[in-house]
C-alpha cells in the first residue's frame, strides 16, 4: 500500500510518517507547509506541497503516487483561533476534507484514516469518556472534527471506503528531538516557555472538583499515537469496504495540571513554583479516555508514560532553546 499522509510535515504528522515507514509502509507527504516543516519529511519520502483545497493537485498526487490509502491530518487546530475565525476553520477543515474525499472516491482509494480530537466531547461529565459519550463540542474547531467524522463515515458508506476516526487526547512528547512540537499552544511547551523565561508557570484554576483542584487530562505520547495510526491503517486495509471505526486514542489515565507542573520541574531540574491564575474559559475539569475500544479493536495500547513525554519534549525544547538548559 502507498499512504498519502496529509499534514505529514506537522508535529503529529511527521511522527505518523516515521512510524509508517519504520513499519515498512510506503508514504507520500502532502502538506501546504503553513505550519509544517519540510525538513521533518524523511529522505526518500516524496513531499507534495499544497493545500487539500486544491482539487487538481490532490487528484494528481493520488494518481502519480498510486495512493491506496490516506491518513488525513492536515487541519487548523487552535481552539481559541477557531472561536475568532469560524469561517476560516470551517473552510480549511471541512471544505479541505470534502475536496480530499471527493478526489479519494474518484481515485479508488480504499482506506481513509481521519485525525479527530477529544475536542468533539466538549465538557464530558463522566469519569472515563467512551466513544458512546455524547459529543457536544465547545468550539468551531471541535465542531469541524465532529462534522468531519460524519462526512468521512457517510462517504465511506456510500463509496465503499474503509474509514477510521481517531480521537486524540492530549498529545505530548517527541520520538526524537528534531520532531518535537515547535508550537507553544499546550500545557507542556507553555510551562517550558515560562521556565525558560525565568517566570512562574501558570495553572489556569485550582478550584475545580478534582483531587488537587486542577484540571485532569489524558496525556498520550506522540510516538504511541503514531503507532496507533499504523495499526489502524493496516486494519482498514484488511477489512471489508465500508467498515468504520471511531476510536479514542489515549492512555485512560488522568494526570492533573499540578502533577504535570511538578513532573516538569523534576525532569528539567528547574524548581520554579507554579502560580495559580484564573480559570481559562471553556476548560473542562476532567477529560480522560476509556482506551478499551482501541485495545479491543486494534490490539493497541500506549506504552510510554508521562515522564517519557516530558523528557522527550524537553530534549526537543532545549534543541530549539539552548538557553533553557543554561539558565538553570
Ligand atoms: C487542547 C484543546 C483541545 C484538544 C486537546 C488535545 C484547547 C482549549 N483545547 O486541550 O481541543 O482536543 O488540546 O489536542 O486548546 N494549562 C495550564 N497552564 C498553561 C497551559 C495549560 O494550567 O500554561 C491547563 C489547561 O487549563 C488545561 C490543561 O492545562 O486544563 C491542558 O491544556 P492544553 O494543553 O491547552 O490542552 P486542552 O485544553 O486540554
Amino acid at each position: 500500500m502507498t499512504w498519502l499522509i496529509t499534514g505529514g510535515a506537522g508535529y503529529i504528522g511527521a511522527h505518523v510518517v516515521r512510524a509508517m515507514t519504520d513499519a515498512g509502509e510506503r508514504a507520500v507527504v502532502y502538506d501546504d507547509l503553513s505550519s509544517g516543516i519540510a525538513k521533518r519529511v524523511p529522505q526518500g519520502v516524496p513531499l507534495v506541497t499544497g493545500s487539500t483545497l486544491d482539487a487538481d493537485l490532490v487528484a494528481r498526487a493520488l494518481a502519480e503516487h498510486e495512493v491506496t490509502g490516506v491518513v488525513h491530518l492536515a487541519a487548523k487546530k487552535q481552539v481559541g483561533e477557531s472561536v475568532e475565525q469560524p469561517l476560516r476553520y470551517y473552510h480549511e477543515n471541512m471544505e479541505g476534507l470534502r475536496v480530499l474525499l471527493s478526489a479519494v472516491t474518484e481515485a479508488g482509494v480504499r482506506s481513509f484514516v481521519f485525525s479527530s480530537s477529544a475536542a468533539v466531547y466538549g465538557m464530558p461529565d463522566v469519569d472515563l469518556v467512551t466513544e458512546e459519550t455524547p459529543c457536544l463540542p465547545m468550539s468551531p474547531y471541535g465542531e469541524t472534527k465532529l462534522a468531519g467524522e460524519w462526512l468521512v463515515r457517510a462517504t465511506g458508506r456510500a463509496h465503499g471506503l474503509s474509514t477510521a476516526s481517531l480521537r486524540y487526547f492530549n498529545v505530548a512528547g517527541a520520538a526524537s528531538p528534531e520532531l518535537a512540537d515547535t508550537g507553544v499552544y499546550n500545557l507542556v511547551p507553555m510551562v517550558f516557555e515560562k521556565l525558560t523565561d525565568g517566570a512562574a508557570p501558570r495553572i489556569f484554576g485550582a478550584d475545580y472538583a478534582t483531587p488537587d483542584g486542577t484540571c485532569v487530562r489524558d496525556y498520550i505520547h506522540v510516538a504511541d499515537l503514531a503507532e496507533a495510526h499504523v495499526v489502524t491503517a493496516r486494519k482498514l486495509a484488511a477489512t471489508a469496504p465500508g467498515t468504520d471505526l471511531t476510536l479514542n486514542i489515549g492512555r485512560g489515565e488522568g494526570v492533573s495540571v499540578r502533577e504535570m507542573a511538578d513532573l516538569i520541574n523534576d525532569v528539567t531540574g528547574y524548581d520554579t513554583a507554579a502560580e495559580v491564575t484564573a480559570r481559562r474559559p471553556g476548560d473542562p475539569a476532567r477529560v480522560v479516555a476509556s482506551a478499551d475500544r482501541a485495545a479491543r479493536e486494534l490490539g493497541w495500547s500506549a506504552k510510554r508514560d508521562v515522564r517519557d513525554m516530558v523528557t522527550s519534549a524537553w530534549a526537543g525544547w532545549v534543541r530549539l532553546h539552548p538557553e533553557a538548559a543554561r539558565t538553570r
